[in-house]
């Protein structure tokens, strides 16, 4: 369909799909290798840091003959990153990077990543692959409500936009008010966003009184935070929208590492002309079949300034087969980072689980947050969930709390409890939301 379908646009980008795109899985495997080879060769010469990485495990460039011996290279870690910080990584000249960003982290140092303007370009071109993906033609608006400054999502999307042929209004984060009447006043077609503050954006439609499904948007493209299927629908049926999730992290290189297609929403097809993935056990470092559920490693192909290298993400999913681009694997939807992972007496809890079973109740819209405490030995887990407008009413909310107990009980394995809060209580999130605030001594 899509090789007929040829819509050029002034940047040259088409509506056709790329090449890599319509490749099969066999020259997809051929194109990695070579891009392999060239990639781990390009990051020994060039970075002090790989050079003494691959000495230590004892491993050359060279040794690289197919992707099964990629497992004998060794993992990049986050510390890795910040022990270089700022420039240390780059793989060229400072005087060839065009731009740099960073990922704030919650402690220490930012992790620093740049780009040459081959890798602009790049980025921009997957950019414009996934917002395709997702729906977006050359000709639509785009509201684009990710941060844009060190935080890789309002400019990677922006790009990526451009390079569509679309029309891009960079709205970034936050003023929710303006961002309605943006979205009333200029009729987007397309909404980039987390999906924690989509929620923001659509308590204001109502607040202003405004239907959302009378709203101009027709495609969500959401991300930077891991979100539900649960969430999806609660999106899609408030705004009559197509909701499709894109992924993607500052050390690979921004959004637009993957992304799920809007014919079939089954998971996220992984651009792996660019990038390279492997899921392993987080414990033994061992690489996992596809079909197996672990971390997320990612190697770049392609990348100029900042080669990454087996880089483990603490993202946990598992590979699926291609589907609506066959040639390319698909990464289940992330449940969450292993940093994110509760462990609550010896059961491990992700937000995105409790977000799933608040979401299954007819009262909460999706607003809640995770506090862990300590009473004497025992640690306690209370979910603060705010009530929609409609349902808060606390008496009756009393026996839905309890009902939701029970059912965390029976489905996770765990005591919580539940404290439903009105509407508007808790503090939204301009981009990616907080859930966990652990309040245990540390010891
Ligand atoms: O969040 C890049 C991005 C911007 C992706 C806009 C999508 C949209 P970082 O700030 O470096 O980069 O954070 C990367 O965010 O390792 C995941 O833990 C999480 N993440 C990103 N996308 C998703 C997603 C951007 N679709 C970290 N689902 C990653 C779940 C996601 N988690």
């Amino acid at each position: 369909m899509a090789s007929t379908n040829t819509q050029s646009n002034s940047s040259g980008y088409s509506a056709e799909l790329d090449q890599a795109e319509r490749a099969s899985r066999d020259e997809i495997t051929a194109l990695q290798t070579g891009r392999m080879a060239w990639t781990l060769a390009h990051a020994y010469d060039n970075v002090p840091h790989y050079k003494k990485a691959f000495d230590e495990a004892g491993v050359k460039p060279a040794d690289f003959r197919q992707l099964s011996d990629l497992k004998n290279f060794p993992f990049t870690v986050k510390t890795d990153l910040r022990d270089n910080y700022p420039f240390n990584m780059f793989a060229v000249p400072r005087e060839k990077l065009v731009r740099i960003h960073a990922s704030s982290g919650t402690t220490g140092k930012p992790i620093v990543v740049g780009y040459t303007q081959a890798d602009i370009d790049m980025w921009a071109d997957v950019m414009a692959r996934s917002i395709r993906a997702a729906g977006g033609r050359s000709g639509m608006i785009i509201h684009n409500a990710y941060g844009y400054g060190l935080f890789t999502g309002g400019l990677g999307v922006h790009y990526g936009a451009e390079k569509l042929g679309c029309t891009v209004v960079p709205v970034s984060g936050g003023m929710t008010e303006r961002q309605v009447q943006l979205i009333n006043d200029f009729r987007p077609d397309i909404i980039t966003v987390t999906p924690s503050y989509m929620l923001a954006i659509l308590d204001e439609f109502k607040r202003q009184g405004l239907d959302p499904r009378k709203s101009s948007l027709k495609i969500g493209i959401f991300g930077a935070e891991p979100w539900t299927n649960a969430m999806r629908a609660e999106i899609e049926q408030s705004f009559d929208m197509d909701a499709t999730d894109i992924y993607g992290l500052s050390e690979v290189i921004g959004p637009g590492v993957a992304q799920e297609c809007i014919e079939t929403k089954d998971g996220l097809h992984i651009w792996e002309d660019h990038f390279y993935p492997e899921v392993i056990d987080p414990e033994t470092g061992t690489v996992l079949p596809d079909g197996e559920k672990g971390e997320l490693v990612f190697t770049s192909l392609t990348k100029q300034a900042f080669p990454i290298i087996r880089y483990r993400t603490r993202d946990l999913t598992r590979l699926l087969p291609g589907t609506a681009r066959p040639g390319m694997r698909r990464m289940e939807k992330v449940t969450g980072r292993s940093d994110d992972m509760i462990i609550l007496r010896g059961v491990n809890v992700f937000p995105t689980q409790i977000e799933e079973v608040l979401l299954g109740t007819d009262w909460c819209g999706g607003h809640f947050i995770i506090e862990l405490t300590r009473e004497g030995r025992m640690d306690e887990m209370t979910v603060v969930a705010e009530a929609r407008p409609e349902h808060w009413d606390e008496s009756g909310l009393v026996e839905h709390t309890e009902r939701v107990t029970a059912y965390i009980k029976n489905t996770i394995g765990i005591t919580a409890r539940i404290r439903a809060v009105p509407p508007e209580t808790l503090e939204r999130s301009l981009g990616k939301a907080k859930r966990v605030f652990d309040k245990r001594p540390k010891d």
